[in-house]
């Protein structure tokens, strides 16, 4: 691929989902930019850019963006925050609350929301709450898979054995291969959408208990960050929960986040 269109699809991911590209990731977008040359018939990655910015349906623009984004993600990834989870509902309840709001920000193919979704109802116990988790991403793909809910050997290994028995169903994957599918009573606890983290405002009111926003900022542009930070702290209520990945910092959008340790933050 040449530098010139190397550039110009940086800057669409960029201006239109905050993603950072540039130096050092020309092989991986030639690789995804790749996919859909293939898919779609064209010669070539010129071809391809002439393709979609004469696209005015935007719907290049979902498939560009399903391709260039980075969705590696895994059950119980980073499980110290799950305990936090835990332990925050478990007080709630304890406290008399009875009904929570949360959010998964960059949900992937569901592995994250699922898991949350487990660690709720084991912390609720048959305490009867009303709950609502919303698990977003850019990527259709990964959102029809997260919504089917259906997992391979390997991936529910990360699993520990009773939760499995407990929270998935044996099936066989469409590749023949057997397989595993998260029950209903998890599928029914999270509602998939589409949401672009670089466009703001977001359409949720709020107020949020916890909203995870792991592993996603490191591929979003300081500007970015810094606003998504920012409405994540409004949407949250007094106490609330952000949570980020690991190597994720809140950085300068949050006056009102103490940090508590572990990557979690607290509204004050
Ligand atoms: C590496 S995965 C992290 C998944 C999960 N949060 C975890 O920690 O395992 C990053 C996810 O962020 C999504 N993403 C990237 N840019 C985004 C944006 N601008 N808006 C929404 N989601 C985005 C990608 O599609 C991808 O599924």
């Amino acid at each position: 691929m040449e530098q010139a269109q190397f550039q110009r699809f940086c800057e669409i991911a960029h201006q239109r989902a905050g993603i950072r590209l540039g130096k050092g990731k020309e092989a991986l977008v030639a690789v995804r930019v790749g996919r859909r040359v293939r898919a779609l018939g064209l010669a070539d990655a010129k071809a391809y850019l002439a393709y979609l910015e004469a696209d005015k349906t935007g719907e290049e623009l979902v498939s560009f963006l399903d391709v260039i984004s980075t969705n590696h993600t895994y059950f119980y990834r980073e499980p110290e925050h799950f305990d936090v989870l835990a332990t925050f509902i478990k007080d709630a309840v304890k406290g008399g609350q009875r009904r929570f709001r949360l959010w998964c920000a960059a949900s992937s193919s569901g592995e994250e929301p699922y898991t949350i979704a487990v660690t709720l109802c084991e912390a609720m116990g048959p305490t009867k709450c009303d709950v609502r988790l919303l698990a977003t991403d850019i990527s259709t793909d990964v959102l029809t898979k997260a919504q089917n809910g259906l997992y391979n050997e390997e991936r529910v290994s990360k699993i520990p054995r009773a939760i499995v028995a407990k929270y998935f169903e044996k099936c066989r994957l469409a590749n023949g291969e057997p397989g595993y599918r998260a029950s209903e009573v998890l599928r029914r606890m999270v509602v998939f959408k589409r949401l672009n983290l670089s466009t703001l405002p977001f359409p949720m009111t709020g107020p949020l208990d916890v909203i995870f926003c792991r592993n996603v900022m490191m591929y979003l542009h300081d500007d970015v960050r810094t606003s998504l930070i920012s409405e994540c702290s409004r949407l949250l209520r007094n106490n609330g929960l952000l949570i980020l990945g690991r190597c994720d910092t809140a950085g300068r959008g949050s006056p009102e986040l103490r940090h508590s340790g572990q990557s979690v933050y607290i509204k004050e």
